[in-house]
């Protein structure tokens, strides 16, 4: 029997959505407000799930205080309060867009989770979008 244990997460980050191969025109006609030269903020939120068999000696899918500590070492101390385009190297060449976001933070967990189990990232850069990643 498989089961899903899902942890929320936070954080909060400033980006530009731009192409320095484009101009401003074709930078503002894609992208739109997200295009301020100036950067504007969103309010993160994080859904990490991660899916297998229950440990029959523990009776858990993955401990929660694991999962909670792996998502604040790897995810919200790269990327609460940073400027996704200047602070954050994955994001030097890469537009950080909710899509590209997602996988990013995908990336950085998988590593720690068991190969047995399954991960799946949601992330929603605003209360109505969304995004889903699970590799
Ligand atoms: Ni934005």
């Amino acid at each position: 029997m498989k089961v899903k244990v899902s942890r929320k997460a936070h954080f909060n980050a400033a980006h530009r959505l731009y192409r320095k191969d484009w101009d401003d025109n074709k930078n503002n006609r894609i992208f739109g407000k997200c295009n301020n030269p100036n950067f504007h903020g969103h309010n993160y939120e994080l859904v990490v799930s991660v899916t297998g068999e229950i440990d029959p000696e523990t009776g858990f899918v993955i401990d929660m205080k694991i999962l909670k500590d792996l998502i604040r070492s790897e995810i919200e101390d790269a990327l609460d309060h940073k400027n996704l385009n200047l602070e954050v190297p994955e994001f030097k060449e890469l537009n950080p867009t909710a899509e590209n976001i997602v996988i990013v933070i995908y990336n950085k967990l998988r590593p720690h989770i068991d190969s047995n189990r399954e991960l799946e990232v949601v992330l929603y850069e605003t209360p109505r979008n969304f995004v889903t990643y699970n590799g």
